[in-house]
């Protein structure tokens, strides 16, 4: 199933936005520009904040933090004393993440975790209610979360770039679409989309 942007299941309520928060936001944008640093579109990242602020996650998980973009945007839709967990393979990626997210005033909401996507989801076991894929074998990423009990049921999960890397992420859209827990929907931003599969049932 296909959906648009404007998926009137979605609601469109306030942003978490600070001013420090959207200079930080502002400044990584930038510096995104100069430095050809794959973050996550703006209005993938507004299809991301609807989602956390319609779900309202006591937890989140994202693999490929980068610089703390996706982060931040989820990081400041959570509801009160819910948190994301963000993993990065490289520390000095990890560290100028841990350096925006804390101005951006965010610090008590985000943790970045150095190391392999896959391998660090295998150790969590929180519950989680939002998850989103940006990088590594995703359907690794997802497994793992689902032997540890992590996924519950109406978790949402967002995919990231499922049309540029549609040969490589089959496996995956497979998955989350034919194998039976999951109501999914594709995402189409015109130059690539994103798939949102939300869990039926407990793993
Ligand atoms: C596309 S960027 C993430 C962008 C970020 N989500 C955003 O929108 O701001 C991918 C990041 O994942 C990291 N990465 C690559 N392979 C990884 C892996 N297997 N586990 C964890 N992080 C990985 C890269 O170092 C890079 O910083």
């Amino acid at each position: 199933m296909a959906a648009t942007m404007m998926d009137a299941r979605i609601t469109t309520d306030k942003t978490g936005a600070t001013e420090k928060t959207e200079k930080v936001l502002a400044h990584i944008e930038e510096l995104a520009n100069k430095r050809f640093l794959h973050i996550v579109s703006s209005q993938k990242a507004e299809l991301l904040e609807r989602l956390v602020r319609k779900n309202k996650p006591a937890f989140a998980v994202e693999t490929g933090t980068l610089i703390g973009y996706s982060a931040i945007r989820i990081a400041r839709n959570l509801p009160v004393n819910s948190k994301l967990v963000s993993i990065e393979i490289n520390k000095f990626r990890a560290a100028e993440a841990r350096k925006n997210i804390s101005e951006a005033g965010l610090a008590d909401k985000a943790e970045v975790v150095v190391g392999e996507a896959a391998n660090v989801m295998g150790s969590l076991r929180a519950k989680a209610g939002f998850v989103f894929f940006d990088v590594a074998d995703y359907l690794a990423c997802l497994k793992a979360l689902e032997s540890n009990g992590c996924i519950g049921k109406g978790c949402t999960i967002v995919a990231n770039n499922v049309m540029w890397f549609a040969d490589k992420l089959a496996p995956y859209l497979a998955y989350v679409r034919k194998s039976g827990p999951y109501s999914s929907v594709y995402y189409d931003f015109g130059f690539d989309g994103m798939e949102v599969s939300i869990r039926n049932e407990k793993s």
